[in-house]
This record gives structure tokens, C-alpha cells and sequence, in this order.
């Protein structure tokens, strides 16, 4: 089934891969940019909205940002990495959603997102099912507040 959300574990190992640079090839830069604003436009009207900044100027920033990394993941111009001053990529995006209490929902909400607009992107399906493999598993690396364990089980 495509765009599944499968269930993300606390400590699980999550083995990841970056998205194969077809998805990237398939839309170029400008479609890129495209897709990943479209997206945070959406994140701005979503039940997430309020991790993000509500100043309009700054979110734009944010949209800039983000696009940058979205774009080198997929193979495009290492143009993130300015951003990173020489640290592990992938690391480095785990740590910068420390600073936020993401939870499963919030994780959720995020893919439930991007689902509506890979939806709405006309490339072949089989591309997109890989860039979502990408987003299902990384983003369960984002997740950072666990539901406590009940005290009624043992
Ligand atoms: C595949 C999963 C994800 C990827 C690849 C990703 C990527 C990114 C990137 C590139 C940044 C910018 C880092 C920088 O400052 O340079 C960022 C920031 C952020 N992400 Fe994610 N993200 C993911 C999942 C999530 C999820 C599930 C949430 C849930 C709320 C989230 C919330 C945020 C927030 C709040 C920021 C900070 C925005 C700011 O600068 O104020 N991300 N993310």
C-alpha cells in the first residue's frame, strides 16, 4: 500500500537509506522547491503549525532551509551543507528535533501532510513509494516523547 504509516518504536534501530536521486531527477530543482514549499504551506495550516514559526518572514526562512536539505537528501547540489558546519548529516537531523516535543501524533501529522502532496505529484508511483520509505522511517528518529507506560500492565 503506498503512503503507509508504519508504527514507530521507542529505541528501535530504525535502518533508513536516503531517497534514491530518481525522485530528484523526476522533478529537478524547480520542482523540488515546488513540492517543499507546497508542503510547509500546508504544515502552516496544520495541527502542527504551532512548531514552526509564526512570524511569516521567519517560517519562509524555515521553508528555505528545509528545501536545501530536501534537495541534497535526494541527490540534487549539496546545498544543506553550508547549514552544518561539517557534522553528520543525518545525525545533525536528529539532534536539531531535540529541541522540539515531537510525539507520535506530531509525527502523523507530518507524513499525513506530505501524503496529500506527493498525492497530488504526477511522477511514477514507484519513485514516490521510495521517497516515502525515506519519510516513514527517518521520521521516526524525529520522534522524541514516548507515551509513558501504563502502570497497569506488567
Ligand atoms: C523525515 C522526517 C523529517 C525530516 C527529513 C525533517 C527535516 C527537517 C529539516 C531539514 C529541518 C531544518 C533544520 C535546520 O534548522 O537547518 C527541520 C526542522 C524542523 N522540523 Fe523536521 N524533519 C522531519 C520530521 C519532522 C517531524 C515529524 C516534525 C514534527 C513536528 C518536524 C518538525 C520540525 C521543526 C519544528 C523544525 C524546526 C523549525 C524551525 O527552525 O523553527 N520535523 N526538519
Amino acid at each position: 500500500m503506498s503512503y503507509e504509516i508504519t508504527k514507530a518504536v521507542k529505541d528501535e534501530d530504525v535502518k533508513f537509506k536516503s531517497p534514491d536521486p530518481a525522485f530528484y531527477n523526476a522533478l529537478g530543482y524547480d520542482g523540488m522547491q515546488e513540492l517543499m514549499y507546497k508542503f510547509y504551506d500546508r504544515i502552516y495550516d496544520s495541527d502542527i503549525a504551532h512548531f514552526f514559526p509564526q512570524d511569516h518572514e521567519e517560517f519562509e526562512e524555515v521553508k528555505k532551509k528545509n528545501t536545501k536539505f530536501f534537495i541534497q537528501i535526494c541527490g540534487g547540489p549539496s546545498i544543506y551543507d553550508e547549514e552544518m558546519k561539517g557534522k553528520d548529516l543525518d545525525q545533525y537531523m536528529i539532534d536539531i528535533h531535540k529541541d522540539f516535543s515531537i510525539y507520535l501524533k506530531s509525527r502523523d501529522e507530518w507524513l499525513g501532510t506530505f501524503r496529500t502532496v506527493l498525492e497530488e505529484l504526477e511522477i511514477e508511483q514507484k519513485i514516490k513509494d521510495d521517497f516515502w520509505d525515506y519519510l516513514d522511517k527517518f521520521s521516526k528518529l524525529t520522534v522524541n516523547k514516548w507515551p509513558k507506560e501504563s502502570a497497569y500492565i506488567n
